[in-house]
């Protein structure tokens, strides 16, 4: 992904969701976003965490229907909530614990979203190719999830 592109993304996103408060509609549209403007890619969306259940829930997105609880520390995205960090997993099929919500899926990025210290959930964008995602992808997401949560009050 080029750095105009990236650059682009994270702009239309701040241009949309800075003048509305609502949280739903502001991540409905930044799964579209990122659905719409990503290359190859079969599912774009966000799970969040439910404190009370210690589980990540099912939020916006735009894709295929989609598992709706992940347990913390299981998956691609309870993993990547866990360990607070972004993973790319260039083949689904060698991740240990992958959950498959679309069989088309091969690659997937993972994004946590963290405010001030608390968990709040995941960005979680699945593809259909293997070794889709990129260093330069994992930055540009990086980024994005910083422009929601510039705005968005978790
Ligand atoms: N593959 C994810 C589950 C969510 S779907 O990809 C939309 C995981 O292993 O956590």
């Amino acid at each position: 992904m080029s750095r105009a592109i990236k650059f682009m993304l994270n702009k239309q996103l701040d241009a949309i969701i800075k003048e509305e408060k609502n949280t739903i509609a502001n991540l409905s549209n930044a799964s579209a976003l990122l659905f719409d403007q990503l290359p190859s890619i079969n599912w774009a969306g966000f799970y969040l965490w439910d404190p009370e259940d210690d589980e990540l829930v099912l939020g916006p997105f735009q894709g295929k229907v989609a598992c709706i609880r992940i347990k913390h520390g299981e998956g691609v995205c309870g993993t990547a909530l866990k360990e607070q960090r972004s993973l790319i997993v260039d083949d689904i099929n060698l991740f240990p614990g992958h959950i498959a919500c679309d069989a088309e899926s091969q690659s997937e990025i993972v994004v946590p979203i963290t405010k001030n210290g608390k968990q709040i959930g995941v960005l979680d964008i699945d593809a259909p190719i293997k070794n889709r995602f990129s260093e330069e992808d994992r930055s540009m997401l990086e980024e994005f999830v910083a422009v929601l949560l510039q705005y968005i009050n978790f």
